[in-house]
């Protein structure tokens, strides 16, 4: 592997070369079992240049993708073929396909055409599953002349045996929802308007009914509140630029019913947007969805050469009840990352800290990944003891990731006990891009609850993915996730380890442990 291979990300999908944003049309191959992802890509620039077109990569694993170009292509050259979803027509509702398409790879795109000033929704489908399109020859399916009315997401909805399409009325702040029996009649059904956080557009929408799971991770059989609706925003999201929200509720085929006014953030990142999920799934009631792991405020600048920006790792989604506080609990949604480790290998036996190891401010404990290749796996619980936690000043537990033990290049994160906040800073990483651009922010953080309480005592848990430039964390089993990017200036491995609290006997660690990984068969990492 070259050197300037260090930039992209070993599990996280990237193009080899040029622009990537949203995740498109993802959809699972049942006969072939093969993950399809398409992504609004323009292979020639690293900025957001038209044409925009429809990259694809596909993987058997969701952890190594294999690039194969372009999908779908502009019909004229102004236009661009933005962002959409792929149904798998196996009844021929569409009556597109003949026999000698596999009922399973019966595949229709619905996008978005870009083109003289309109945004209209259009089809293609693809009689080799899924790797070349041809357009419907009565394209548009769905045109009200409207410049911003796009991203359309369609699912199979059993109930009432049609197609359902929600479709972003962008700068109206609607969510459309339309019906059809064939792909191609579309019947307005309903809006849901003006919700949530606004920002300043809304993108990206999709309906889907998640798994509620009782407290005993038994699915809920009988329960109409399993259905939810994304949205992303953008710019205008609470930490700025990006963001995906969601709304829990009901629906019938015609109209989706929040079951309360309240709005939530499917990750609480910077670097996190254009949430999609996959049509069909290997076990076909699993909701797997993925994200562009990055944010309109800084994309277009951040410090690589050959590509610009990856999309996140696989993951699973359900409900179910959160403790919020001692008297409140709700129905939540759980996120945890599609991480099968067979195409791995473990460099080294995983690392960790002694349970109950006592951390003092004089004297960090330090974890020397000597093999790592830039993918790291960690867990890492800690303990607060509540009635210690000095009111005043800083009182954290921080950790320090680097390349090597002297570096001055580090990535810090942590908890501040005070606050019951967890921090990141990504600021000391070198890079002129960090340093100067002010809407990267350097310090983020998000609001813990413990993930449980013991005589006086709160425990925490994160489970963290560590890919080069991209760090996804999943706290308490999922209940919160949150995607940061980081640049270095140079892009090399983190291999060192350094923790250390600012108090004594306030903190203990319960369990830390680093996992240094790597692609079995490292010939293809994109
Ligand atoms: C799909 O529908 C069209 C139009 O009715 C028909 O010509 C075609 O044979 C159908 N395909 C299959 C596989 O039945
Ligand atoms: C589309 O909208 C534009 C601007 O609102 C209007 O001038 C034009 O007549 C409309 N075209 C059609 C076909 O309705
Ligand atoms: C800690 O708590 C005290 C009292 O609530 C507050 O005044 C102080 O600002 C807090 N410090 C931090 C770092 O959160
Ligand atoms: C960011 O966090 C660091 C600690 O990691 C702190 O020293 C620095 O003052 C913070 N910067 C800002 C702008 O808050």
């Amino acid at each position: 592997m070259g050197l300037q291979d260090l930039e992209h990300p070993l599990v996280h999908l990237t193009p080899p070369h040029g622009w990537l944003n949203d995740p498109n049309g993802l959809w699972y191959d049942a006969k072939d079992e093969l993950w399809h992802c398409y992504f609004q890509h323009n292979p020639d620039s690293t900025v957001w240049k038209q044409p925009i077109c429809w990259g694809h990569s596909v993987s058997k694993d969701a952890i190594i993708w294999d690039y194969k170009g372009l999908a779908i292509v502009p019909p004229d050259s102004d236009g661009g073929v933005f962002s959409g979803s792929v149904v798998v027509d196996n009844r021929n509702t569409s009556e597109l396909f003949d026999e000698s398409t596999d009922p399973r790879q019966r595949v229709v795109a619905i996008w978005t055409q870009d083109a003289d000033g309109i945004q209209r929704q259009m089809i293609s489908y693809s009689m080799d599953g899924g790797y070349s399109f041809k357009d419907y020859a009565h394209n548009p399916v769905l045109d009200i002349n409207n410049s911003n009315f796009r991203d359309p997401k369609v699912i199979w909805h059993k109930e009432t045996g049609r197609w359902i399409m929600v479709v972003a009325l962008s700068q109206k702040f609607e969510i459309s929802i339309y019906s059809s029996k064939d792909l191609i009649h579309w019947q307005y059904e309903s809006g849901f308007a003006v919700r949530g956080f606004k920002g300043l557009q809304y993108e990206c929408p999709g309906l889907i009914k998640v798994p509620l799971l009782d407290a005993n991770g038994q699915e809920v059989k009988d329960t109409k509140d399993n259905w939810v609706l994304y949205i992303s925003i953008n710019p205008g999201a609470p930490q700025g630029g990006s963001a995906t929200e969601y709304f829990i509720g009901e629906f019938d085929g015609k109209v989706f019913q929040p079951r309360d006014n309240q709005v939530r953030l499917m990750d609480l990142g910077k670097d996190f947007y254009a949430f999609q999920t996959f049509y069909n799934t290997p076990n076909d009631k699993d909701v797997i969805g993925m994200a562009w792991a990055s944010n309109w405020q800084y994309t277009n600048q951040t410090p690589t050469s050959q590509y610009r920006s990856c999309l996140t790792m696989l993951r699973k989604l359900h409900l179910q009840k959160l403790q919020i506080t001692p008297e409140y609990s709700e129905i939540n949604l759980f996120s945890a990352p599609l991480w099968d480790q067979d195409s791995l290998v473990n460099l080294a036996p995983p690392k960790s800290l002694t349970p109950d190891a006592p951390l003092l401010p004089n004297h960090g404990l330090n974890i020397n990944l000597d093999q790592g290749e830039g993918l790291l796996e960690f867990t890492w619980e800690w303990s607060v003891q509540d009635k210690l936690v000095p009111k005043a000043d800083f009182c954290g537990i921080t950790m320090f990731l680097k390349d090597q033990e002297t570096s001055n290049q580090f990535l810090s994160l942590g908890f501040e006990a005070n606050s019951s906040a967890f921090f990141l800073d990504r600021g000391n990483t070198g890079s002129h891009f960090t340093e100067t651009n002010p809407l990267f922010t350097r310090n983020l953080s998000a609001d813990l609850t413990p993930y449980r309480t013991f005589q006086g005592t709160s425990i925490y848990k994160v489970h963290g993915i560590l890919d080069r430039n991209i760090l996804e964390l999943y706290f308490n089993d999922g209940a919160l996730a949150a995607t940061y990017t980081f640049f270095y200036l140079e892009n090399r491995p983190i291999r060192w380890v350094h923790m250390e609290s600012s108090v004594n006997d306030v903190f203990k660690i319960k369990e830390l442990r680093f996992t240094e990984l790597a692609i079995k068969s490292p010939s293809k990492t994109y």
